[in-house]
């Protein structure tokens, strides 16, 4: 699948078929992962691949009882080790590491998007419940879990329009028609 088609098809998927995924498509999931970028170039981001059923249970309990997680054959927990760049960015160290994990979660996200498998990015959970189950050792911390199978989502779901939300030109507020970037409109602000 072309990139561009990838990121407009990925979508959350909160239910999934019974159906196993490929290991070898899980390996391409996970090297995508790896070939995200991180300050500095230094690996703070760890992932733990849960497949284990009752384990899936706990994550999903850890997860404010979002209980589809347990549908899904694949649950990855991306954890961050802030110790390891404590030392070089001190106070930003939490900021860079949550940084990695969320651009490694969105590699993850587009690439089972391109192998038409569903996922979804999940944080709300409480920490400490997640961090026994995986046997977290302290200096982890759990960032994202990304619950991953072929969906079984049969509603085909309308995105609203974000961009018009996001976008402004040259400082905050200007939401005027660019010449590099034409909108259909002036866009007023809420
Ligand atoms: C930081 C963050 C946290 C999220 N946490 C959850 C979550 O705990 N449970 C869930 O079902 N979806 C979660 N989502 C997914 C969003 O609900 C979803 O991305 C949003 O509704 C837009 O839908 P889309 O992903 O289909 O475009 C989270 C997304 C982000 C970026």
């Amino acid at each position: 699948m072309e990139t561009l088609k990838a990121i407009q098809k990925r979508h959350s998927v909160r239910r999934f078929l019974e159906i196993p995924i490929k290991q070898q498509d899980l390996n391409k999931i996970l090297k995508a992962a790896s070939q995200a970028p991180t300050s500095a170039n230094i690996i703070t981001t760890r992932i733990i691949v849960v497949t284990n059923q009752e384990k899936k249970e706990q994550i999903a309990k850890a997860c404010l009882n979002q209980t589809w997680i347990t549908q899904a054959p694949v649950v990855l927990v991306l954890c961050s080790d802030i110790e390891s760049i404590k030392d070089i960015y001190k106070k930003r160290a939490e900021f860079y590491a949550t940084q990695n994990a969320t651009v490694t979660a969105q590699n993850i996200l587009i690439a089972a998007t391109d192998l038409k498998i569903g996922s979804c990015f999940v944080s709300a959970f409480t920490n400490l419940p997640l961090q026994k189950t995986l046997k977290l050792p302290k200096h982890l911390k759990p960032q994202v879990v990304i619950p991953l199978g072929y969906s079984d989502d049969k509603k085909t779901k309308k995105r609203r329009e974000r961009l018009q939300h996001m976008l402004f030109f040259e400082e905050f507020g200007k939401r005027t028609k660019s010449s590099i970037f034409p909108l259909k409109k002036h866009i007023k602000i809420k």
